[in-house]
């Protein structure tokens, strides 16, 4: 079905031509004055000048064409040519209706038929979560929700950072503390243990302290880039080690994720794309894209037209390292053979924007991706704290997930808990809930590449810009939706809407009109704070309604209906749209 804004925009257009302004450029907004129109069109001033007439002439006679039109209750022309329109209320109980018949708002999607792979979350392993990665997994799960929901085949993968020198300077740790072990016997008489000699906690404390010593002390820094080295080289008794580092810091990664509700279906790392550099690197020599500079192997990605200095991408060390721009190369090459992607999205920090441009010229030169292949880089900044500084927890160190959680729950808790009779598993349901909604909606409801301050108290304040917000106003109507049921025993369908009979009535319904525009605009922008805005809004002109209206009360049984389907239908819409943005309504709050 065509948007309410296409209508418009057609029936415009057609009135522009029709008065003889065939190639008037025309276009409609919505208006920012609701109290004086709904929608604008301020193409008469262009068109006067392309015409030579005066922009008056063409706004009055094209707003008396509008005026025939069935879809208007009312046009005006006003100087210096402005069209304003107010629709017409059986218009918008119409095209409602219409919308609330679709299984989804945004019905038709965009069907796209290549293969999309997004890689967010990008933990490292063995290695603190930061706040950075936190932000990469909300705004990745709600970009993945979103390119699915658009019809998009999606696959989700977390792209663990697991081949770094974390790794050796943890092995290095551990033969500090455990010469003994086996894996450091040159000689290796006994067999390596099935149990990993270490915890989750041991590996908290280890990497930090080898972290810290490293760069202090250059023969210890040394020996955790040879065993780094040798690792990757496939040294059995430091895989090994591996092994178990992986296992332990998996497990705790997943349990980490699976608190946020951000999911993968694929758990890869950087590990994975290994087995392919060999050949990549002799594919890239041979094709003579890749030159040795100072020792190194670079590709010189430099186009004509760069505003900046764009330096050559390193593929390989004069060590023969490979590098993480290496292991993104590799693990272009292992999407496209294993997954046969065509549309790649990358969600990380925005300070990674030139090595994203690196592997981005270097994949294109080299051939690794078709010319219609989409790379995508979506940068995100920084969470800061209210110093400005980026974000730490109460004890000032390193973020720890649960922390950052645990902070919001209590502060929720004590929000919802104050005059609510919820208690027991649901209070816990709906604590939980809400903590991740003000979590979630705090950060998606920015422009992803602009810097935010985290501030508990805002985000999670009831009223206002916020999740918790969007959520109550979700909840409340499903109370009132749920009273009615419960006295009159049956639902009623969202597509029983009437017409609508007030100022704030018909917002409403013009609002809600908008969801599937606000949803591709989303869409193409992969912009989740698009969604964000719009959920508010539409919350805003609802809670008004709501507070000026009659529902349950109504004697009028035929107005009552009416206006719990458009309850309805306006609960599914946030329902929806939060759906997209990974946050969940409660049942009660
Ligand atoms: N592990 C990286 C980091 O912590 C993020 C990975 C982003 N994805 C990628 N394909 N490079 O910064």
């Amino acid at each position: 079905m065509l948007y309410i804004s296409e209508i418009i925009t057609e029936s415009v257009s057609a009135a522009f031509s029709t008065c003889g302004y065939q190639d008037a450029d025309v276009s409609v907004k919505i208006s920012d004055r609701p109290d004086l129109c709904e929608y604008q069109c301020n193409s008469a001033l262009p068109a006067a000048k392309k015409y030579s007439v005066n922009p008056m002439e063409i706004a009055e006679a094209v707003a008396g064409k509008l005026r025939e039109e069935v879809i208007f209750e009312k046009v005006e022309a006003l100087k210096p040519g402005f069209i304003n329109m107010v629709m017409h209320p059986e218009f918008l109980k119409d095209h409602l209706k219409e919308l609330a018949a679709e299984s989804r708002l945004w019905a038709e999607g965009e069907k796209n038929p290549v293969k999309t792979v997004i890689d967010y979350g990008g933990a490292n392993v063995a290695k603190p979560l930061h706040v950075g990665h936190l932000r990469s997994a909300v705004i990745g799960e709600s970009l993945k929700r979103i390119l699915r929901y658009a019809g998009n085949e999606v696959v989700a993968d977390v792209h663990l950072g697991d081949w770094g020198l974390q790794m050796g300077l943890i092995i290095e740790q551990l033969r500090e503390e455990q010469p003994g072990l086996p894996y450091f016997d040159e000689n290796r008489t006994r067999p390596f243990p099935h149990e990993a000699p270490f915890t989750l906690e041991d590996l908290e404390r280890m990497y930090p302290k080898a972290s810290a010593r490293s760069k202090e002390d250059e023969g210890f820094l040394k020996a955790a880039q040879e065993t780094t080295l040798k690792l990757q080289e496939g040294y059995e008794p430091y895989r090994e080690i591996w092994k178990h580092i992986m296992e332990i810091s998996k497990k705790d990664l997943k349990r980490n994720y699976d608190a946020l509700g951000v999911t993968f279906d694929l758990w890869k790392g950087e590990s994975d794309a290994q087995p392919l550099i060999p050949d990549m690197i002799e594919d890239f020599k041979e094709q003579g894209i890749a030159n040795l500079s100072q020792g190194a192997l670079v590709i010189d990605v430099s186009e004509d037209g760069d505003t900046k200095e764009i330096p050559p991408c390193i593929i390989q060390k004069s060590d023969g390292a490979a590098l993480y721009a290496t292991s993104d190369l590799a693990t272009i090459i292992d999407r496209k053979n294993e997954l046969g992607a065509g549309d790649f999205v990358y969600v990380a920090d925005k300070r990674q924007e030139l090595h994203f441009t690196q592997v981005f010229r270097s994949a294109r030169k080299a051939g690794l991706v078709e010319d219609s292949d989409r790379l995508e880089f979506i940068g995100f900044g920084t969470m800061n704290g209210k110093d400005g500084k980026p974000f730490k927890t109460r004890a000032g160190g390193v973020m720890r997930l649960e922390h950052l959680i645990e902070d919001i729950r209590s502060a929720v808790y004590d929000k919802i808990t104050e005059g609510s009779d919820i208690s027991g598993e649901e209070l816990d349901d709906t604590t939980e809930k809400v903590a991740l909604a003000a979590l979630k909606y705090g950060d998606l409801s920015n422009q992803a590449s602009r810097d935010y301050i985290f501030d508990i108290d805002r985000f999670t304040a009831l009223e206002g810009n916020t999740g918790p917000y969007i959520l109550y106003t979700a909840v409340r109507l499903k109370s009132i939706l749920e009273k009615n049921t419960a006295a009159a025993g049956a639902d009623v369908s969202r597509t029983d809407l009437g017409t609508p009979l007030t100022f704030k009535e018909k917002q409403l319904f013009l609002k809600a009109a908008q969801a599937p525009a606000a949803l591709r605009e989303a869409y193409e922008k992969r912009a989740p704070h698009v969604i964000c805005r719009y959920v508010y809004e539409l919350s805003d002109i609802c809670n008004g309604f709501y507070h000026d209206t009659n529902i349950l009360s109504e004697s009028d049984e035929k107005l009552k209906c009416e206006r719990l389907a458009l309850i309805t239908f306006i609960k599914d819409i946030l329902v929806e749209c939060l759906d997209l943005l990974g946050i969940e309504v409660p049942e009660r709050m």
